[in-house]
């Protein structure tokens, strides 16, 4: 696969990148969807009498949500187990004592899948029936050197998520995250065979949660949305020889750009009152709409610098993945880069609300940093930087730094803004005080 970033790097035989392609799943969206399960299952060949799991966890249970899914399941004449021993932010090992589960109480799988949760259940699901069809253990699919770097060859039975949170984009990208707790890092397990089949998204299902993990989710949605729109374009890649070779993350289009448009006015406007009133549904749409919609940019385009360097902060600090993008989000998506496209950076100040009334381009381009920041501090529930956020120092700043480019590479070729050691460690110190 190539990985070069210019056209004119060095000889290569190579041509410019002329081609995009969008890989999604089935797409469901509006209130009491989760009732339209059954039909949605058998859209996918899931015929009556099949058997199938839901992967989810405690919380998920008791509020009432895992009875909602399981019962639209049944009213299509389909049986169900339950799986609720999800972890937040699944290891080698959740993943692994789900597929046990599914190996024993399964005969050895399920006819379908389906993934209720934030993006760790998501994500265990998404693992779980592929290793399931594949064979073998997790491991076996993670990216060299971390693990085999093995090909999914099966894509396995259907796989529907129905996400409960508005950030991830879980439901519909090709990755499951996974944590490797002996190397302490996160590795994605990455193919299309991985992604799902179906996403329902219903916002009734999220109304029950709480203003910190509105606000956090939001974070990440928007940290999706606004990486997608910034980041380099899909011709400045290379062709593949293949076109089987293509990245998964294969830099913004037209057609990424219109979803990041929508997605960061959308998550930007909403989420002040869905974190004021959680019962808002009309905010809860919206919020749901713009993660899907940052998730079908970001994901498709690719996260950058931003992602990249959340990695190691939530490895060593077990810190929540929307909270880190958050206070990583001013010095790295809006601070560093914006150098990289300043015309660019004032639309996205546009986007957020900012004034830019009367401003030269580079002016405006600061106001997105601004009115990410005011926005922040508007919601009241969350970190202010990366020492309130987990008492990170500048004594800690060499070694994530040093993390980040020894591990994420496959995002730091998606910068838009090409980065060292040196830049990284200067983007996390900006980060440490953000406000207060
Ligand atoms: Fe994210």
């Amino acid at each position: 696969m190539s990985d070069g970033r210019s056209v004119s790097a060095e000889p290569h035989g190579l041509e410019p990148e002329t081609v995009w392609n969008v890989q999604l799943p089935e797409i469901r969206v509006g209130a009491r969807a989760v009732e339209e399960l059954g039909c949605q299952l058998r859209s996918l060949g899931v015929v009556e009498g099949d058997r199938g799991l839901v992967v989810t966890d405690r919380t998920l249970v008791g509020l009432g949500h895992a009875d909602r899914v399981t019962d639209a399941i049944e009213d299509g004449g389909f049986d169900v187990d339950i799986y609720d021993d999800c972890a937040r932010e699944p290891s080698v090992a959740d993943v692994t004592a789900c597929l046990s589960f599914v190996r024993e109480e399964g005969d050895g799988g399920y006819d379908f899948y389906v993934g209720l949760g934030g993006g760790s259940c998501m994500d265990t699901a998404k693992a779980t029936r592929a290793v399931v069809a594949n064979g073998g253990s997790p491991l076996d699919y993670v990216a060299e050197p971390t693990g085999a770097g093995e090909d999914l060859t099966e894509s396995g039975p259907p796989l529907v998520l129905l996400p409960t949170t508005a950030g991830t984009g879980s439901e519909i990208s090709p990755v499951a995250i996974l944590s490797v707790e002996e190397k302490e890092i996160k590795e994605g397990i990455s193919s299309n065979s991985v992604r799902a089949d179906a996403a329902v998204l219903d916002p009734t299902l999220t109304t029950s949660l709480p203003p910190d993990v509105t606000a956090r989710t939001a974070m990440d949605a928007l940290g999706h949305a606004m990486e997608g729109y910034t980041t380099h374009a899909f011709d400045d890649l290379l062709r593949p020889t293949d076109p089987a070779d293509r990245p998964v993350y294969a830099g913004r289009t037209g057609f990424t750009e219109l979803f990041s448009e929508r997605a960061i006015e959308l998550l930007s406007g909403n989420v002040r009152a869905a974190v004021n009133n959680g019962d808002d549904l009309s905010a809860r749409t919206g919020l749901l709409k713009g993660a899907l919609y940052g998730a079908i940019a970001g994901l498709t385009a690719g996260a950058s610098l931003c992602h990249a360097m959340a990695y190691p902060v939530g490895n060593r600090y077990h810190t929540y993945h929307g909270e880190t993008i958050a206070v990583l989000t001013p010095a790295s998506t809006l601070g560093y880069n914006a150098a990289s496209d300043p015309e660019r950076f004032a639309a996205l100040a546009d986007l957020l609300g900012a004034n830019t009334d009367g401003l030269g381009t580079r002016a405006a381009a600061d106001r997105a940093r601004e009115a990410f920041l005011q926005l922040q501090q508007d919601l009241g529930v969350l970190p202010s930087g990366l020492h309130d956020l987990a008492g990170v120092t500048e004594d800690d700043i060499g070694w994530l730094a040093e993390q980040t480019v020894d591990t994420q590479q496959r995002l730091l070729r998606c910068n838009p803004r090409p980065v060292t050691a040196a830049d990284v460690a200067s983007v996390f110190r900006d980060a440490l005080h953000n406000w207060g």
